[in-house]
């Protein structure tokens, strides 16, 4: 087991710095840089089929869950399709109303997890098109779905999913790009600039990662917290969702991840003298508003580490504590905002002694219902 840690403590942390390559590995193929255009070559989904989607439903569990949150931006930013995405256990049960051209996309890392699989067959039985996302060629969801995009992002043993939820997020980037395509709603000059962007990412993780030494100094720091709260908007929101999850599966600290804009509707009461906030500010349309959601948990007390692109001077000055991020599009920041949360929530299980691996109560896949 040590050997196939590759001289890491753990698999959590091999898996965190393995998501460049993985990244890498998901886009490969998928690019076709003469013309400027992503490419599905194994796709049933034809650019021609993919312009009649009107609707698209996601379903997921857990993480999977999360990377559809982002998913649903991204192909309605992109490609101006409505998405709605489901918790798959309650997506049969709300009896969901399909309409012709509707495409289901069910993201699962394992390809196994039961209510997922349930989601698509509901899915399926209702007419809809069924294309999954998922790291494992062969699995159950694969073999059921009429199309694959594969993550390719390798094997993932740590419980807590890292370079999976990561290289899902590519293949929403570049299904959202392709989707935006059949529609034609991407002129070839942006489109062009979010390939550019996109393909220098897993470098850009590389360099969060290289800085993991100050993330650990701060996970340290809230190790004895009773519970701390996630805070922002838009993409972030959805990011900080994740963060919340990851910390809450290995550390056993409780967290939640709150809207920033809905603060002021109830969490506000939870903040008190010393209570922690992480504060995901990465979208430079929603930033005034972040730094003033930030002024209002200070004003009552709260200690704040701020999530930031790197040059947004204004959010040092707020913030506790900053944690700088590269630049790139608004659409693509999750990838790199969620690296500080993954480590926060890695060396935090690891200050408090925990099985950082196998967390207690939770399973890699679900294949119960
Ligand atoms: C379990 C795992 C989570 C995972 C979820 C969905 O709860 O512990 O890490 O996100 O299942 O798994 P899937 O394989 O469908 O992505």
């Amino acid at each position: 087991e040590q050997a196939e840690k590759d001289g890491f403590a753990h698999y959590m942390q091999k898996e965190i710095y393995e998501q460049p390559r993985a990244l890498r590995n998901t886009m490969t193929g998928r690019i076709d840089t003469t013309e400027q255009k992503v490419i599905f070559p194994t796709l049933q989904l034809s650019e021609a089929s993919a312009k009649r989607v009107e609707k698209i439903y996601i379903v997921a569990c857990g993480t999977a869950y999360h990377a559809g949150l982002i998913g649903k931006h991204v192909i309605e930013r992109l490609a101006q399709i409505p998405v709605e995405v489901d918790v798959a256990s309650e997506f049969r049960y709300r009896r969901p109303l399909f309409q012709p051209n509707t495409l289901t996309i069910a993201v699962s890392q394992s390809g196994e997890t039961a209510d997922t699989l349930a989601a698509m067959r509901e899915a399926k039985r209702n007419g809809s098109a069924v294309l999954a996302i998922t790291n494992v060629v062969g699995s159950s969801i694969a073999r059921d779905a009429d199309d694959v995009i594969t993550t390719n992002a390798g094997p993932e043993i740590a419980v807590a999913s890292t370079k999976a939820y990561t290289s899902q997020l590519i293949a929403f980037y570049l299904l959202g790009i392709y989707l935006a395509q059949a529609k034609g709603t991407l002129d070839a000059d942006t489109r062009a600039s979010l390939l550019q962007q996109l393909t220098a990412l897993p470098d850009q993780v590389d360099h969060i990662l290289q800085h993991a030494d100050e993330i650990r100094h701060f996970a340290e720091s809230i190790k004895d917290e009773q519970h701390l709260f996630f805070i922002g908007r838009g993409l972030d929101h959805a990011v900080s969702m994740e963060g919340s999850l990851k910390l809450k599966e290995i550390s056993y600290i409780h967290s939640e991840a709150y809207a920033a804009g809905e603060l002021k509707h109830g969490t506000l009461a939870l903040i008190e003298e010393g209570t922690r906030v992480i504060a995901l500010a990465t979208q430079d349309e929603l930033h005034e508003k972040m730094i003033s959601n930030i002024t209002e948990v200070k004003a009552r007390g709260a200690k704040v580490l701020g999530i930031t692109l790197d040059g947004h001077v204004e959010l040092h000055r707020s913030v506790d504590d900053v944690c700088l991020i590269p630049q790139t599009d608004a659409l693509f920041t999750s990838v790199l905002g969620v690296i500080p949360l993954q480590l926060i929530s890695y060396y935090t299980s690891v200050a408090l002694g925990n099985d950082v691996d196998r967390p207690r109560n939770l399973a890699k896949s679900v294949t119960v219902e």
